[in-house]
Parts: structure tokens; C-alpha cells; sequence
């Protein structure tokens, strides 16, 4: 990872190989550009030009808020990765909020998913030179801090986003545990692995039927944080997919490819817990995550079938490409039992939800709705887009079964994304109703072309969001 250092010198006075510099929209003018001889590179923001004399990068940005700086660092980083420049000087843009996402998308810049190349980019650039010197009166104050905690931000995300990006045949359910005990190792966090008989003991009906055509076993991990001095509990579940081909209800080709991705809820938990622990937040933090395929075989779970769940509600099976809600059912009812004061699931399960909010949204659902509101704006806070979506009682009338407790498809198809979430809340016991979230990060999760600080692959959504979630949430309760 780049190494950002704070110096004490003037931008003037710090020798660096390289200048950055971020220019509000409104000073970019025509004239000053033409006048420059500089090409154009051009952003989603505003543009990039490099002026090779000064040895000075001029990154436009549509504001000088954190948002657009943090995308403006991560653009001016990504630029310049495979340039032959050693380091790089910067000045201060405003207060700590802002300074660490600027700190954020600079070490997010040099991130690049190359593990199956066989020819691989070393990159020049290492270190970044903040100077003591900026656009605001006063130097905020301990930006070690913040990029310390950006570090960690960088070093989490990139954590979920390895493991999402590695392809399926690698990145089995045993594949997750493994990453589960290293991380629990590093941190010194309490592992549990629970394997196929552990999830017949514990009557997991419907995660099993799930795994059942799979050559590779299912596992539930189980990794616990605590700090000294916790002030609450909070449970984390993710739906770790690592390939969903939709069983016997099979996907059609198209729709098959960038599954391996399906496994990015469960990988945002073990990435958080990974922050959370570095961060040594005053919680109690418990990250589950259902790990297992969903594929074709003789053994295979079938459309017709009814399944048993935890919880002990009965599930009639129409439709097999609805799996994440059976792995997640069994999940929550796990979860429960370890009686948290919020339970917040993770889960890329619904392409309704990308339909109705599109590719860069997390979809925000629940019964609380200041809980909601709570989880949407850390999000906003964290850079990430998320937003609520209402139950309502017709909605859930389409998952009643003629057979069943519950049907797992609803008989519209409409509104999938809300009725999925409903399915949730079936197994949501009456005393945590109002203590659970769900989020569906099936847009985000996976990123085909690049925005934001997101290139090619997964994103890592969810991860920042739930940081900043809890963070606030230690502070409020
Ligand atoms: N993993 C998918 C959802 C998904 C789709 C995630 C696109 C990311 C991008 C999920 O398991 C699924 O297949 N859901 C079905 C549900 C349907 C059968 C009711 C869907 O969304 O089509
Ligand atoms: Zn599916
Ligand atoms: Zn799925």
C-alpha cells in the first residue's frame, strides 16, 4: 500500500516527483487550459491535466466537498499509477472528514485486481507527501489519525474486494473460512467454523438444501469481536454466495457471469469485522456469513420442494435461483440467538433491486425507520448511496404458500427486491423486528465499468457504510 506522510514543509518547500493539485470547476477556464499546452484527460469529474514542465497533476473537481475530493484522489492516483513518478506532494483541502477521504481514494488509486496475470504492473508510485500548507486557515488537527483510519478503510476494502474478485473454483466456502481464521488470527478476534453436520445439528433446513448439489462443502463462519469495554452488541450477517447459478431454475448464460460476486455480502462482513477490530471500536461485534454454492446435480434441490428452516417455519421452493434468502433464513435465526441490540444483514439478493435503484444504490429495508434512516445516512456520510425501501402488507400477501409457511418466490414479479426483504422479516422474531436491517447491496457490489472510487470488479459496498454505522450507532445508544 502507498505510504501517506504528513510533512511539516510548504508545498513549495516538500520535494516531490510529482504536484497535485485540485481546481473547483468554476476556476477551470478555457483560456488558462489552452494557454497551459496540456492534453486534456478528462474524468467523470472535471478532467485531469499534467503539466510536464511544473511536474504539477491539475485534477478538476465539480466542489471542493469530500465526495468530490475523494473521487478526484482516487482519479489523480489511478492516473498517474503506471507513470514513472516515485511520490507525490498535496496540500490541505479542509477539516479531518474531508482530509481522510481525500486519504481514501489516493490509496484506493493504486488498487488493481492482477492476482491471474501473468504479466503484473509494479507500480513506481509509494509514498504521498501531505504538505503543511492548504486552501483552509487553520491545519486540522491529528491527520495521522486519519490516515490511519483511511489505511484501514483501504486495507478492509481491498480485503473484501480480493476475495469477491477471486474466481469461484478458488474461492470455495473453505476458501472463505480460511480467509475468516486469518483475519480472526491477525486481530485476534474468536473464530468459529461450523460445517455440514454442525448446520444439520442446528436443524439448518434450508442453507443445507442450498449447498446440497455442490461438490464443495458449506460452511457457517462465526468470527467475534469485543472490545473492553463494549457499548452494545451488534450482529452482522452476509450472504456468501460463491457461486449462484441459479440451481435447476437455472440463469440464463448472460446472467450467470460476475456470480462469483454473489458471495460480496458475507466478504463486506468479514471485511467490516476486520476494520472494526483495527479501528478498536467500544463494541461487541459478531460477523456470520453462510457460505456455500448454489448449483446443478442430480442432488439438487428442486422447485416443489418444501425445505425446513430453523426457525421452524416450513418454505415451499418455486423457484431455486432464490437461494440467498433460504442461506440467509437460517442465518438470522442463528443470529438471534446470540441477542443483539441491532442485527443488520448484508446480501446481493435481488436484481429487482438493481432494476428499481440502479447499479450504485444499496437498497435500505426494515421496520424501524429511524433505524433506516440512521443506516442511510452513515452511508452518505461514508460516500456510499443507499437508500429505504417500504414493506407493505400486499407485498407480503405474494410469498403466502397454498403448501407452506411461507413460499420463497413471490407470485408477482414485481417489487422483488421489497418482497425478498419481507421473506427476511419471516424469520425475524418479534423482539428483534425493530432492531434488524437489511441491505440489499446487489447493485453496488459488482462494478462493470468504473465509477466513483470503484474500478472494474467488486466494490466492496456496504463496508464503509457500516463502519460509519456503527460508529455513530456506539455514540447514540
Ligand atoms: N444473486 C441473485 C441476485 C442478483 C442478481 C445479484 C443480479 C446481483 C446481480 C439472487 O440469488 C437471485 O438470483 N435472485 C432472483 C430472485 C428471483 C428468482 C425471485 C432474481 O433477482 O432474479
Ligand atoms: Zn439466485
Ligand atoms: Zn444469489
Amino acid at each position: 500500500m502507498l505510504k501517506i506522510q504528513f510533512k511539516k514543509t510548504d508545498f513549495k518547500a516538500t520535494k516531490a516527483d510529482l504536484g497535485l493539485v485540485f481546481i473547483p470547476k468554476k476556476n477551470l477556464k478555457q483560456k488558462w487550459i489552452d494557454s497551459k499546452n496540456f492534453k486534456n484527460f478528462g474524468y467523470e469529474g472535471e478532467g485531469i491535466f499534467l503539466d510536464q514542465q511544473a511536474h504539477i497533476l491539475y485534477v478538476g473537481v465539480q466542489d471542493l466537498n469530500v465526495d468530490a475530493l475523494r473521487e478526484a484522489s482516487f482519479q489523480a492516483v489511478n492516473f498517474i499509477r503506471k507513470m514513472p513518478f516515485k511520490n507525490l506532494k498535496l496540500g490541505i483541502y479542509g477539516d479531518n472528514e474531508i482530509m481522510q477521504g481525500i486519504f481514501l481514494g489516493l490509496l484506493l488509486g493504486m488498487y488493481e485486481f492482477n492476482q491471474y496475470k501473468s504479466k503484473k504492473n509494479i507500480p513506481t508510485l509509494k509514498e504521498i507527501f501531505i504538505v503543511n500548507e492548504g486552501i483552509t486557515k487553520t491545519i486540522p488537527k491529528n491527520l495521522e489519525k486519519d490516515i490511519s483510519t483511511a489505511e484501514i478503510l483501504a486495507q478492509s476494502l481491498i480485503l473484501a474486494r480480493d476475495a469477491i474478485n477471486t474466481p469461484p473454483e478458488d474461492a470455495t466456502p473453505l476458501f472463505l473460512a480460511e480467509l475468516a481464521q486469518k483475519i480472526a488470527k491477525e486481530n485476534k478476534l474468536t473464530c468459529k467454523i461450523g460445517d455440514e453436520k454442525f448446520l444439520a445439528k442446528e436443524k439448518m433446513g434450508a442453507f443445507l438444501a442450498v449447498n446440497r448439489a455442490s461438490v464443495h462443502p458449506p460452511r457457517l463462519i462465526h468470527l467475534i469481536y469485543k472490545s473492553k469495554k463494549p457499548k452494545a452488541k451488534v450482529v452482522l450477517v452476509g450472504k456468501g454466495l460463491t457461486y449462484d447459478s441459479g440451481g435447476l431454475s437455472l440463469k440464463p448464460a448472460d446472467y450467470m457471469v460476475t456470480m462469483k460476486a454473489d458471495k460480496s455480502g458475507g466478504c463486506a462482513v468479514l471485511a467490516i469485522m476486520n476494520a472494526v477490530a483495527k479501528m478498536e471500536i467500544d463494541i461487541e461485534l459478531h460477523g456470520i456469513v453462510g457460505a456455500t454454492e448454489n448449483m446443478i446435480g442430480g442432488d439438487a434441490y428442486k422447485p416443489d420442494d418444501v425445505l425446513f428452516s430453523r426457525e421452524g417455519k416450513s418454505i415451499e421452493v418455486r423457484n431455486t435461483d432464490a437461494e440467498g434468502r433460504l442461506v440467509l433464513a437460517d442465518c438470522l435465526s442463528y443470529a438471534q440467538d446470540i441477542k443483539p441490540d441491532c442485527l443488520i444483514d448484508f446480501a446481493t439478493l435481488t436484481g429487482a433491486c438493481v432494476v428499481g435503484l440502479g447499479e450504485y444504490t444499496s437498497g435500505v429495508m426494515g421496520h424501524n425507520e429511524e433505524l433506516k434512516t440512521r443506516f442511510e445516512n452513515a452511508a452518505t456520510r461514508a460516500g456510499e448511496l443507499a437508500t429505504k425501501l417500504s414493506f407493505n402488507k400486499h407485498l407480503k400477501k405474494l410469498i403466502d404458500s397454498k403448501i407452506a409457511d411461507i413460499c420463497n418466490v413471490a407470485s408477482s414479479r414485481y417489487g422483488g427486491a421489497i418482497s425478498a426483504g419481507m421473506f427476511l422479516s419471516e424469520f425475524i422474531r418479534e423482539e428483534y423486528k425493530d432492531k434488524w436491517l437489511h441491505i440489499d447491496i446487489a447493485g453496488p457490489a459488482y462494478v462493470e465499468r468504473d465509477w466513483d472510487i470503484n474500478t472494474y470488479g467488486a466494490s466492496g459496498a456496504g463496508v464503509r457504510a457500516c463502519v460509519q454505522f456503527l460508529l455513530d450507532f456506539i455514540k447514540k445508544d
